[in-house]
Parts: C-alpha cells; sequence; structure tokens
C-alpha cells in the first residue's frame, strides 16, 4: 500500500522528522531558507498532510493549488498565517504548537527586559570595543526591575508564565484582558484593568496577545504617550501589534525609556529607524529557540499531522468541528 506523504517546509529539529518516517514518506525543503511561494506552492502539490511555519501563508490560494492536502500542522503556537476560516469552509483541519514553548517565550521576554532595562547590549558593545576607559559611577545607568510594576497584556499562557516568573522580583502585575485570569489573581494578586490604566500604571509592558484585527496596531505614538516616560516595552507576540515606526519615533523622542523587540511588521525586514537606536534591544523572532521547545515543537507538528493523516483527533486542532472521526 502507498505510505501517505507529508511535505515540511523547512528544516525541523530530527525528532519530528524521525517520528514520522516509519509510517509516511516525508520530504523536507532541503534549503535552509524559507520556500518563495511559488516553491511552496510547488512543493505541497500531490502532498497528503504539511507541516508549515509561520513564514507560510496558508489561504484559500493554497488550498486551491494543493486540493489533496488533508491537514496542514503549523510549526508555531501563534497561527495569524492560516485563515482557520477558510481551511473551516473547506473542511481541513489545522493545528498548531501550544504548551511546549510556554517556558522558552516567558524567558525570552524575561531575557529583552533586563537587557533593555540594564542596557546589557550597549554596555556589551563598549566591554568589547577596546574603548572601555575603567569603571565609572555614572556609566550606563539603567533601569530597576525588583519592586517595579509589571504589566501583561494577553495574561493567557504564554503572559501568564511571564507574570508568575516575577515572583522573585516582588514585582507588583497588572494585566490587561478580555477575560480574568483567577489563577494569576490567587497566586500573585494580579489586578485585571483597563488598557488605558495599564498604560499609565506599569514599568514594563510586556505584550502577549495573538494577532488579530483588534489587537493589529494596538502600540503606537498615542499609547506610548500615555506611558511612564522611565517605562520599558518588550514584545514577543506578533510584530503588527505595535507600530513599528512609530515605537522608534517614541524612543528617539524618550517618550518611553527602552524596549525589546523579538518581532517585526514586516519580517525579516525591521524598520530601519528602529535598528539605529541604542535603547531598543532586538532579536530575530527567537523567542521560542531553546533546544527543548523546538523538539516539542517538531514533536507536536508531527503528532498532530499523524493524527489528521490517520483520521485520528489531532491534538492541538484549531478548527475540531471539521473533524467527523
Ligand atoms: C512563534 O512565533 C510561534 O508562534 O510559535
Amino acid at each position: 500500500m502507498r505510505k501517505k506523504s507529508v511535505y515540511v517546509t523547512r528544516q525541523i529539529p530530527r525528532e519530528g522528522i524521525d517520528f514520522l518516517t516509519p509510517e509516511f514518506d516525508v520530504e523536507v525543503n532541503p534549503e535552509d531558507r524559507a520556500l518563495t511561494r511559488e516553491e511552496f506552492l510547488t512543493s505541497i502539490r500531490g502532498k497528503d498532510g504539511v507541516i508549515c511555519l509561520v513564514t507560510e501563508t496558508i489561504d484559500a490560494e493554497v488550498f486551491e493549488a494543493a486540493p489533496e492536502v488533508k491537514g496542514f500542522a503549523n510549526f508555531a503556537v501563534g497561527y495569524n498565517n492560516l485563515d482557520v476560516q477558510e481551511a473551516t469552509r473547506r473542511g481541513i483541519p489545522v493545528s498548531n504548537t501550544p504548551d511546549v514553548l510556554t517556558k522558552a517565550t516567558a524567558e525570552m521576554a524575561w531575557a529583552l527586559l533586563f537587557a533593555a532595562a540594564r542596557r546589557v547590549v550597549e554596555s556589551d558593545a563598549v566591554a568589547r570595543s577596546g574603548r572601555w576607559p575603567g569603571w565609572g559611577p555614572l556609566q550606563f545607568i539603567g533601569g530597576d526591575v525588583s519592586g517595579r510594576t509589571l504589566g501583561i497584556v494577553g495574561a493567557g499562557r504564554i503572559g501568564a508564565a511571564m507574570a508568575l516568573m516575577s515572583r522573585g522580583f516582588d514585582m507588583p502585575v497588572l494585566y490587561w484582558d478580555t477575560r480574568k485570569n483567577t489563577a494569576l489573581e490567587e497566586t500573585l494578586g494580579a489586578r485585571k484593568v483597563s488598557f488605558e490604566e495599564l498604560l499609565a500604571g506599569s514599568d514594563f509592558i510586556s505584550i502577549h496577545v495573538p494577532l488579530l484585527p483588534e489587537t493589529t496596531g494596538l502600540f503606537g505614538l498615542e499609547e506610548f504617550g500615555k506611558m511612564k516616560r522611565t517605562a520599558y516595552l518588550i514584545n514577543t507576540s506578533r510584530g503588527p501589534v505595535v507600530k513599528e515606526k512609530e515605537l522608534a519615533e517614541a524612543l528617539k523622542k524618550g517618550l518611553i525609556a527602552g524596549a525589546g523587540i523579538d518581532v517585526y511588521e514586516r519580517e525579516p525586514d525591521i524598520e530601519p529607524d528602529l535598528r539605529g537606536l541604542t535603547n531598543v534591544v532586538l532579536t530575530p523572532h527567537t523567542a521560542s529557540a531553546t533546544g527543548s521547545a523546538r523538539k516539542g515543537m517538531a514533536l507536536k507538528a508531527a503528532e498532530n499531522i499523524r493524527a489528521m493523516l490517520r483520521g485520528e483527533r489531532p491534538p492541538d486542532c484549531l478548527n475540531p468541528e471539521v473533524l467527523k472521526y
């Protein structure tokens, strides 16, 4: 009997591929780069299942170009690159990779928070430049972290994990979400507040919302103007939640003290005005890049696609209403 086929659009940790090879013909993009749209559409044609990435848009054009594909497993927790509604309309299951990257992403938010507040990248550049004149009482004065107020925008899995990690730093926690997070309130005494209150009251704001029409452009000059001039913005969610050019302007004008940013409006392009500033720390969308998180994502994507092709329930199906099994 013919083995079913799975196309994987980029090399992913070996464990995910090894999980699938006993049962499926697995083909992996051999290039260490994202496929062009044409290459992607050609490569998935005639395949039974696809493991795709945030760099690929899965929409009606894809479903039309590859009608044989019976399911798409996204190698990411965020799934704004998938048109779930269109997939559902066509009866195609799609999935994501929650949980396995929650801690890694929350830790990266902390890494950016500390790097921005304590000016780690700027200091590193001076330390290695050969131009450090020696210890000085006024060098690289940064922002305090302990005891300062942490504002979480989106208290879902990752936002809540970031908030819980603040315990060692004794920080009052505010959060803004459409839903109440009882666990966070009970464990930390976190307070659910209005967006305005969060902007005005936080020393650090960390963004953890999904990219939706309501969260696109959530932060711009107007919002930065309502933040404390000593505050920092951290974004490990999705780039378009922050208007990048306006963030650069706010940082330049001193409307806020600094920022730590992992995601961008038009990846891989990054606003040149932002790249020129020293009071922002920039990482290239690597918040989930730890060995265990990436291995977990590979295994989850593999489990999901295997279930879709076996006719079983994928553990992380985003549109379970299409499952007939
Ligand atoms: C990465 O950005 C993810 O959503 O997993």
